[in-house]
């Protein structure tokens, strides 16, 4: 079974007589323009051409909000990189922390946990569907604000926040909305502050997984991930931007990457 007809049609075709059948194919219904299902305006049109079986569809928003399937998708490495971001932003978040676009299980909850009082989360995501399922992941009272909005385009400040967190959203973006993404979340930290960028990064070409499960897998379900990995992250980050610090660590034998600003 497909992803289309998993998500795609809510109004499955119901099981026909074989002499309904029959009389069908003597007389072909006319043929309709397929009815196309209306996203919300201003949702890339990335996300809803490669993307709507894991974020647009409500449908898929429910199939995919489970932490052991996002595990498995990751081999296994969920917990393992959602830690290491966490340890990075250390024990305690302090001022203003921005998360650009939702993470499917319990990674916001996580980093909502650790704010220190008096300090607050602020997430941006482009689909409502999405800020919608991690309303209902957080407590009410947590410091938190939701918004709908653009990663190229954040509606805040120059410079306002302590920490940026990027969580495997690059991988999914084309190449010029990758570097818009960058540009504004570079754009948003404080001098001093910190961008943690968690995503793909390309393995060896020893890899246990890299022929037999990666490319073909990645290529069809991740078109724009082997872009991401070709290069490194500071080649994706603005001209003329020159980091007080960079740092970057891999895991999983190279598949995954965390790499850590200082603006
Ligand atoms: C962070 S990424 C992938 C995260 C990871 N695969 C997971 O486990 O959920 C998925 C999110 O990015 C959001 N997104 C994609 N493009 C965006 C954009 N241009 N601006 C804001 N959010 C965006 C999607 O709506 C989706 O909620």
């Amino acid at each position: 079974m497909g992803w289309k007809s998993l998500f795609g049609n809510p109004w499955p075709t119901p099981a026909i007589s074989a002499g309904k059948r029959a009389l069908r194919e003597r007389h072909p219904a006319p043929q309709r323009p397929p009815v196309k299902p209306v996203w919300p305006a201003g949702v890339p049109a990335y996300l809803v051409e490669h993307y709507w079986w894991a974020y647009v569809h409500p449908r898929a928003v429910k199939f995919w909000e489970r932490q052991w399937l996002i595990n498995l998708i990751l081999f296994g490495n969920f917990v393992k990189l959602r830690d290491a971001a966490l340890a990075e932003l250390g024990g305690q978040l302090t001022g203003r922390t921005l998360q650009v676009a939702a993470v499917y299980g319990d990674f916001t909850p996580k980093v909502a946990e650790r704010l220190a009082p008096g300090a607050t989360l602020d997430v941006v995501d482009v689909l409502p569907v999405q800020l919608d399922n991690l309303r209902r992941k957080l407590r009410p009272d947590a410091p938190i604000v939701l918004h709908l909005g653009d990663s190229t385009a954040l509606g805040f400040e120059s410079g306002t926040f302590d920490q940026v967190i990027v969580f495997f959203l690059l991988h999914e973006q084309p190449p010029g909305v990758r570097e818009r993404t960058l540009a504004e979340a570079v754009r948003v930290v404080r001098p001093g502050g910190k961008l943690l960028v968690v995503d793909y990064h390309e393995p060896s070409k020893w890899h246990p997984l890299h022929l037999v499960l990666l490319k073909p897998i990645l290529r069809r379900l991740e078109p724009f991930c082997p872009a991401l990995w070709a290069h490194e992250i500071r080649e994706w980050l603005p001209r003329g931007f020159v980091p007080q610090h960079m740092a970057k660590e891999t895991f999983f034998g190279g598949l995954y990457q965390k790499v850590v600003i200082t603006v």
